[in-house]
């Protein structure tokens, strides 16, 4: 199939469209995605599958050998667990294989996130690098700075409704997920909620309703298919099968200028009671809040309540779930 189209587009476009990493990367890439790109809800096709990486070999292998630092082991408890009732936890994996890893992900146990994996792997860094290349070659954008993870995911898997901080694409490789992707008004993500977000002000994650869903757009994203969508989009996941899949991550000039911005207008609702508005700001209040927001990032006015992370079960292969609750204890590894 490759092959096919490989002949077909360098016959049509000589351009680009012969680009060997191009055509692995993002093989079905038209001016109609260039257009939406960073603007709209928007799919593409891409090769990742292709590269042997993300099999299941591929990622035993992975997971024995990713720094520990950057690999988390989650569970979302039973809401009948006598202690952590739905509770979000960590897990302690330095002692188990990446085979029952993999293993324990699969029977709906646990998620495990290997974070900036397409980044610190040189072998996988090769691939990330193919994939902004070849968005580069199509977009005329030529500074990303993309970090990019893979998680692996259970049957019953979900990401809870949130907003990232920067532009991300989801590259779906294996299985199959629901995404509902939600309007960027301030009923679904209020300034007050990115501010709070930005700023650890609070804890709690974006303010979600059921009755949200009526406005959302559900799609279901089939094997090999990338998504992206408007900055800030709100959207949760529902996971349907085990599922493989890559997030890429990037600042932009307006990204880190809104984040940046949020800061002071946070600082300005708690401390002088002001309700400042994002959205109401004009161009040049956005630049002089944003700078203000760079200083006071550095400056004990904007609380940094990092919470402590406490790990509360440890992976168990003798055990029927693949888990073992443990004394709790700060995360160290
Ligand atoms: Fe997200």
């Amino acid at each position: 199939m490759l092959n096919e189209n490989t002949t077909h587009h360098h016959e049509d476009q000589p351009e680009t469209g012969g680009d060997p990493s191009v055509l692995r990367m993002i093989p079905d890439w038209t001016d109609a995605n260039t257009a939406a790109f960073q603007k709209e809800i928007m799919s593409f096709r891409h090769g990742l599958a292709e590269t042997g990486l993300f099999t299941d070999e591929a990622l035993i292998d992975l997971l024995e050998r990713h720094p520990t630092e950057k690999l988390d082991v989650c569970t979302m408890s039973d809401p009948d667990h006598p202690v952590y009732p739905n509770k979000f936890r960590t897990g302690d994996f330095r002692d188990v294989s990446g085979k029952v890893l993999l293993e324990a992900v699969k029977a709906g146990c646990v998620w495990v996130n290997l974070r900036e994996a397409m980044n610190v792997n040189p072998d996988y860094k090769i691939v990330l690098d193919e994939m902004y290349g070849s968005l580069s070659k199509k977009t005329g954008n030529l500074t990303f700075n993309p970090k990019g993870g893979i998680l692996i995911s259970s049957p019953v898997a979900k990401v809870p409704y949130h907003f990232d901080k920067t532009e991300t694409i989801l590259w779906h490789v294996r299985g199959k997920k629901r995404m509902y992707i939600y309007p960027l008004t301030q009923k679904f993500i209020s300034d007050t909620a990115y501010e709070n977000t930005i700023t650890n002000y609070m804890s709690d994650d974006l303010p979600y309703d059921a009755s949200f869903d009526a406005h959302a757009e559900a799609i279901d994203i089939p094997e090999g298919a990338a998504l992206m969508w408007p900055l800030n989009s709100p959207h949760r996941v529902d996971n349907r099968t085990f599922c493989v899949s890559v997030t890429t991550e990037y600042s932009t000039r307006e990204s880190a200028m809104k984040n940046a911005a949020m800061v002071t207008n946070a600082t300005l609702r708690h401390h002088l009671g002001l309700k400042p508005s994002y959205e109401k700001d004009g161009n040049l209040t956005r630049k002089v809040k944003s700078v203000a927001g760079r200083v006071l990032r550095k400056t004990p006015i904007v609380p940094d309540n990092a919470e402590t992370d406490l790990v509360t079960f440890r992976i168990d292969e003798t055990s029927d779930n693949y888990m073992t609750d443990v004394e709790p204890f700060p995360r160290t590894f």
